[in-house]
């Protein structure tokens, strides 16, 4: 018996009626200025994939398998705490696309020695820095020893934290003097609302979690629904301050110079 599809490209409540042949989303001029900003790094740089966390970031990889179909390199950080959801939308992806996702996994003994000393939930009494340290930075770091560049989805309207990103900044969290590292990140000037146009026009895969009122979507313990008046980022590690949500992944966003490595 074939194997049922693990995914569909799914219904799509977002799109309004009649949206299939409309202009291709290549034609908006922030998609068109995205475009330019990926065609850009990939002739400056060979060593250089896209982060995909799995969720509306997918746009990137729509965009860049516009330049480098299923040569388009990506990379996405598998905590071990990611919903079944996320898991079948990344299997969605790379069947869409045809590209390959490499999936990071964090280091078993250091994950191991932090789930024997505090167990499974640590980050709701003592913050998530420890666990996101385990699951995400180091397997960001080891991955990154091996890149010149790396693009990412972030937005400037997704977190005061965001406010004033750059579409293209040295990475100062993971650059050391003997390797500095690009980062790139296209869609700093779109909006939420933008993703999601464009996402309706082309069709897009996206993560059915998004049909179930999230937002931003990070790891299954530490993300949950907003309401239509919260803010998308109230679901990410909502015991904890607003500014202190970043994980470390993209820690000058925080605290600038803040360095992962040593300089
Ligand atoms: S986070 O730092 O708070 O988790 P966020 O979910 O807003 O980040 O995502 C911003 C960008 O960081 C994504 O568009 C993606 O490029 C990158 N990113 C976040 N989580 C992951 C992940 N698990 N794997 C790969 N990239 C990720
Ligand atoms: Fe751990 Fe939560 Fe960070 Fe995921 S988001 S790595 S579960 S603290």
């Amino acid at each position: 018996m074939a194997e049922p599809s693990p995914n569909t490209i799914g219904p799509h409540p977002h799109r309004p009626d009649g949206a299939r042949g409309m202009e291709p989303a290549t034609d908006l001029p922030l998609a068109r200025e995205a475009l330019g900003v990926l065609e850009g790094a990939f002739e400056a740089f060979e060593r250089i994939s896209v982060s995909f966390s799995g969720a509306e970031d997918v746009v990137l990889v729509d965009l860049g398998a516009r330049i480098l179909g299923s040569d388009l390199p990506v990379f996405s950080l598998d905590t071990g705490r990611l919903h079944p959801e996320t898991h079948r939308f990344m299997e969605t992806v790379r069947e869409h696309y045809g590209v390959t996702i490499e999936t990071l996994a964090p280091d078993p003994d250091e994950l191991a020695r932090l789930v024997r000393a505090k167990g499974l939930f640590s980050f709701y009494r003592d913050g998530h820095g420890e666990c996101c340290a385990i699951r995400k930075i180091a397997p960001l770091g080891r991955k990154l020893e091996h890149l010149d560049a790396w693009i990412t989805g972030q937005r400037a309207d997704q977190s005061v934290t965001r406010e004033g990103l750059p579409i293209v900044q040295d990475d100062l969290a993971y650059s050391s003097a003997a390797h500095p590292i690009r980062k790139f990140n296209p869609l700093a000037n779109w909006t939420g609302e933008d993703v999601w146009d464009y996402i309706r026009r082309r069709e897009v895969p996206y993560n059915l979690l998004h049909d179930q009122g999230f937002r931003s979507i990070g790891c299954e313990p530490c993300t949950r629904p907003v309401g239509p008046h919260q803010h998308e980022r109230e679901g990410r590690w909502w015991w904890e301050d607003i500014g202190d949500k970043e994980c470390g992944l993209h820690a000058q966003n925080v605290v600038e110079p803040l360095r992962i490595v040593e300089p």
